[in-house]
C-alpha cells in the first residue's frame, strides 16, 4: 500500500471523464490513500456525489457558502488538511480559473487557497486543449509549480474526435501522485550536459556572426532536467534570458569554445544539444577592427568549418547514453531530421520548423516531431517549457530502463 496514510483531496470537474473518478478514487483507496471529494456543479452533471462520496466513503463537498460545509472543515482546512490537492478531470474552464486566480466556488477557492503540491489531470476537447489560451493557462500553472499528468491522445468519448484531450488513466494519474509524494527524483546522480543559445564568431574585436537563437529552448531542458533531480551542466552561448536555478551554467561566445566546455564536462549519462551552433566561423578574425577605407573594396570573408559539437559528443569515447539533438529545419523537417540522426550518433533528434512563418525561433511556443531510433512521435505545438518537461520525462524513462 504506497499511499497508505495519505490525504488526496480530489476536485473532479465537469468533462465526461468524470466517470473515470470513480474508478480513480478506488484506486486510491486500494493503495491506502484517504480520499476526500469536492466537486464543481459542472461534475455533479456527470457523476452524482452520492456514487463518488459512496466509492470515496466520505462526505462530499460542493458548495462555498453552505453553513454545514464550512461548520464541518470549512473550505480553508479543506484546502490544507491533505497531503495532496488531485484535479481529476481538469476542465479548460478551471484551468483558466486556476490560472488567473479566480475563487468563485468551492474548487476553485481551495485551490487558491491551498499551499499543498497540487497535481492537475486535464480532460477536454483536443481543440480546446490546443487553444492559444489553454496554452497559455498551462505554462502559467506550470510556471506557478502545478504538476501535470496527461492529457493522453486518442479518441474523445463524446465526438470521435482523435489528437490530445484524453485524461491520463486513473493507473497513470495514481503512479504521478506516487512519484510526487515519494519526492523521488528520478535523475538524482545522473549528469546531464545542456547546450543552449547561439554562438558569436567574430570576425574583427567588435563584430561576429551570429544567429536568432534566444537560448529558451535549452534553457527550459536545463531547468527541466534539474528539477527531476540531475546534476546539469548548460553550456550556454550569448544569451539575455535569466540563467536556471541549480544548473551549473558555463558561458562561452565561439562554437570551439562550445566544444571545449561540453568535451570538458564528460562523462554524463545524457548529452542535450540546443545550441543553434554557427556552421562556420571567419576563418581568421581581424584581431585590430577592419577599417572601411574610401574606395576600397568591401573585405572578402574567409569561412572555415566549425566543430560539430553533437557528432564530437555522438561518437565521442565517453559518449553519454543518451544522446540528443535539435534539428532546426525550414524544409523537409522529418526526412532531415532522420538523416541527422545517423550522421551524427544520436538516439534522439527533436526536429521543428523554424520557417519565419511558425514563430519558433525566438518564440515561446515550439512543435517538434521526435524522431528515434524505432520510430517518429509527432509533438502537438506546446510551449517550450512543456516540450522540456516532456523531454526530460523521456529521459528518465530512458535511462531507468
Ligand atoms: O546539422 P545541424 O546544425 O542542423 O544539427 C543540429 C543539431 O546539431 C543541434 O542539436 C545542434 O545543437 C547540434 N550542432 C552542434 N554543433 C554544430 C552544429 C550543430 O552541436 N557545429
Amino acid at each position: 500500500m504506497t499511499l497508505s496514510g495519505k490525504r488526496i483531496l480530489l476536485i473532479i470537474s465537469g468533462g465526461i471523464a468524470a466517470y473515470k473518478s470513480l474508478d480513480l478514487i478506488r484506486r486510491l483507496r486500494e493503495r491506502g490513500a484517504a480520499v476526500r471529494p469536492v466537486m464543481t456543479a459542472g461534475a455533479q452533471q456527470f457523476v452524482t456525489p452520492l456514487a463518488v462520496g459512496a466509492l470515496a466513503a466520505s462526505r462530499v463537498y460542493t458548495e462555498l457558502f453552505s453553513r454545514e460545509d464550512e461548520q464541518d472543515v470549512g473550505h480553508i482546512r479543506l484546502a490544507r488538511a491533505c497531503d495532496l490537492v488531485l484535479v481529476a478531470p481538469a476542465t479548460a474552464d478551471l484551468m483558466a480559473k486556476m490560472a488567473n486566480g479566480h475563487a468563485d466556488d468551492l474548487a476553485s477557492t481551495v485551490l487558491l487557497a491551498t499551499d499543498r503540491p497540487v497535481l492537475v489531470a486535464p480532460a477536454m476537447n483536443p481543440m480546446m486543449w490546443m487553444h492559444p489560451a489553454t496554452r497559455r493557462n498551462r505554462a502559467t500553472l506550470a510556471a506557478d509549480g502545478i504538476r501535470f499528468v496527461g492529457p493522453a491522445s486518442g479518441e474523445m468519448a463524446e465526438s470521435g474526435e482523435a489528437g490530445e484531450g484524453r485524461m491520463a488513466e486513473p493507473v497513470e494519474i495514481v503512479a504521478a501522485i506516487e512519484d510526487l509524494l515519494s519526492g523521488a527524483k528520478p535523475l538524482a546522480g545522473r549528469k546531464a550536459i545542456v547546450t543552449s543559445g547561439p554562438t558569436h564568431e567574430p570576425i574583427d574585436p567588435v563584430r561576429y556572426i551570429a544567429n536568432r537563437s534566444s537560448g529558451k529552448q535549452g534553457h527550459a531542458i536545463a531547468a527541466a532536467l534539474a528539477r527531476l533531480g540531475a546534476d546539469v551542466t548548460l553550456v550556454s552561448g550569448p544569451v539575455t534570458i535569466a540563467e536556471p536555478a541549480g544548473v551549473r551554467v558555463v558561458h562561452v561566445e565561439r562554437a570551439e569554445e562550445m566544444r571545449d566546455a561540453v568535451v570538458a564536462a564528460l562523462p554524463a549519462d545524457v548529452a542535450v544539444m540546443v545550441a543553434a551552433v554557427a556552421d562556420w566561423r571567419v576563418a581568421s578574425a581581424a584581431g585590430n577592427k577592419i577599417k572601411k577605407r574610401p574606395g576600397e573594396a568591401p573585405p572578402p570573408l574567409q569561412l572555415a568549418e566549425n566543430p560539430d559539437i553533437l557528432k564530437t559528443v555522438g561518437h565521442h569515447a565517453s559518449r553519454p547514453k543518451l544522446v540528443i539533438g535539435f534539428a532546426a529545419e525550414t524544409e523537409n523537417v522529418a526526412a532531415n531530421g532522420r538523416a541527422k540522426l545517423e550522421r551524427k550518433g544520436a538516439d534522439y533528434i527533436l526536429a521543428n520548423d523554424v520557417s519565419p512563418a511558425t514563430g519558433i525561433m525566438g518564440g515561446d511556443h515550439n512543435r517538434v516531431k521526435l524522431i528515434g531510433r524505432d520510430g517518429t512521435e509527432e509533438w502537438p505545438e506546446m510551449g517550450k517549457d512543456e516540450v522540456a518537461e516532456r523531454l526530460a520525462a523521456l529521459i528518465a524513462a530512458k535511462l531507468s530502463a
